[in-house]
């Protein structure tokens, strides 16, 4: 694979469009808009000077990787491209209007990838003239940093691209997962009980967020807390999200929104970026200093058996393989740990009391247990042998 097309010169296309260079492609860059590219120019150029500052690479390499990107303002600067990665807005008749428009200006071996974070591959791939050359290459933001790439097949997709498509994306330098075409993939999917949960003990007033933080980061060794990293992530982007994932799940209670959360958006508290989240950024946002109890305990042992319990339903229903659902939260959301590894360490049988402890105290299909694990706890079974 020689030359990279990406198109959509944002937060997203013009970190992929970066890394493709660094492997050593000609990249392509491109965007409907000229200022996004412009924008994108700029974006690369600095981030490749600051790398060579901090001497992860020379003054040299950062001018050689500069120089193989083109910054196109026309789509058919993209012919004769191998690969085109797409990283536009995040709306299907968008995405598909362009690939109709892609498929004429390069040759029927190219392969055709989108880095949608929600939109079904499948949805996508239907539509294209040959559908079979279409796949998910998902990057995490800044695309540069982050190590995970979720790779996801449609189910139209020949089975020789995907292996491509892996073995391409790790000489890229990047550790691909393979994943099923279903919401949410694996990241975005497996983490929602980590701010679900967190947001159901706020609303039940068992917790303050404060509370709830330190005790994810002090007993779970999270780096961040669950309503730090919302507010972080901001909570319409985070609430859009879980909206999505709870939709396309034909609203399975386990990813309903949050009415604390819905509000929190209605009023505009985003987080960081609009300077009040579940914390007011106005003021010095300190942990609190008590002691840690089994109030605590109680809210760590909750969120992370909520999680272990997604974990486990994931690998039950093919998402994924157990090592690159472990892969994929240690490398996309920096969990301390892999789940399931997790589980094993705690115990299959005593995630499944735990777990039906908060079905037979709520009543709600959102505490189901993943029927793997109560498969396991009969078999005695583990994850890892
Ligand atoms: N931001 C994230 O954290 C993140 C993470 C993973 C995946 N994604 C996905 O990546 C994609 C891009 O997200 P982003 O955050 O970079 O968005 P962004 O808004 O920063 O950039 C999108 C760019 O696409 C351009 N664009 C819009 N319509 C276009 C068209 N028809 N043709 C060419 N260019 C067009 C816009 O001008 C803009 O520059 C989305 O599908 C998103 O879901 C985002």
């Amino acid at each position: 694979m020689k030359r990279v097309a990406v198109i959509g010169a944002g937060a997203m296309g013009s970190g992929i469009a970066q890394v493709a260079a660094m492997a050593g492609h000609e990249v392509i860059l491109y965007d409907a808009f000229p200022n996004a590219v412009a924008k994108g120019r700029d974006g690369i150029s600095q981030s490749l000077n600051k790398l060579a500052e901090k001497g992860k690479i020379t003054d040299q390499e950062a001018k050689t990787i500069f120089g193989r990107l083109y910054f196109a303002e026309s789509l058919d600067s993209i012919a004769g491209s191998d690969l085109i990665i797409e990283a536009i807005i995040e709306r299907e008749e968008e995405k598909k209007k362009l690939f109709a428009l892609i498929e004429p200006l390069v040759s029927e071996q190219a392969i055709i990838a989108s880095n949608t974070s929600s939109l079904p591959i499948t949805s996508l791939a239907n539509g294209l003239k040959h559908p079979e050359r279409f796949i998910g290459i998902h990057f995490f933001n800044p695309p540069v940093m982050m190590q995970l790439v979720e790779i996801i097949p449609a189910l139209q997709t020949a089975s020789y691209i995907i292996e491509n498509i892996m073995q391409e994306i790790r000489s890229w330098g990047k550790t691909p997962v393979r994943a099923k075409d279903t919401p949410g993939f694996i990241v975005n999917r497996i983490a929602r009980p980590y701010y679900g949960e967190a947001l159901r003990i706020a609303e039940e007033q068992l917790a303050t967020p404060a509370m709830i933080d330190k005790a994810m980061k002090h007993l779970g060794g999270f780096r961040m807390g669950p309503f730090e990293l919302m507010d972080f992530i901001g909570n319409d982007i985070n609430e859009a999200v879980t909206r999505s994932v709870w939709t396309s799940m034909h609203f399975d209670s386990r990813y309903r929104p949050s009415q604390l959360q819905v509000n929190l958006v209605r009023a505009g508290w985003y987080g960081r970026k609009s300077g009040r989240g579940y914390y007011d950024y106005a003021a010095k946002v300190e942990e609190p200093s008590d002691a840690l109890t089994e109030e605590h305990a109680y809210i760590f042992r909750r969120v992370l058996v909520m999680l272990i319990n997604e974990a486990a339903d994931a690998l039950y229903y093919g998402i994924a393989s157990k090592e690159d659902i472990d892969l994929a939260m240690t490398l996309g959301v920096n969990y301390p740990k892999g789940l399931l590894k997790w589980a094993d360490e705690k115990g299959i049988a005593e995630c499944v009391r735990q777990i039906d402890d908060l079905y037979y105290l709520y009543k709600e299909e959102r505490y189901r247990c993943s029927v793997l694990l109560r498969k396991m706890a009969e078999a005695r079974q583990t994850f890892y042998g």
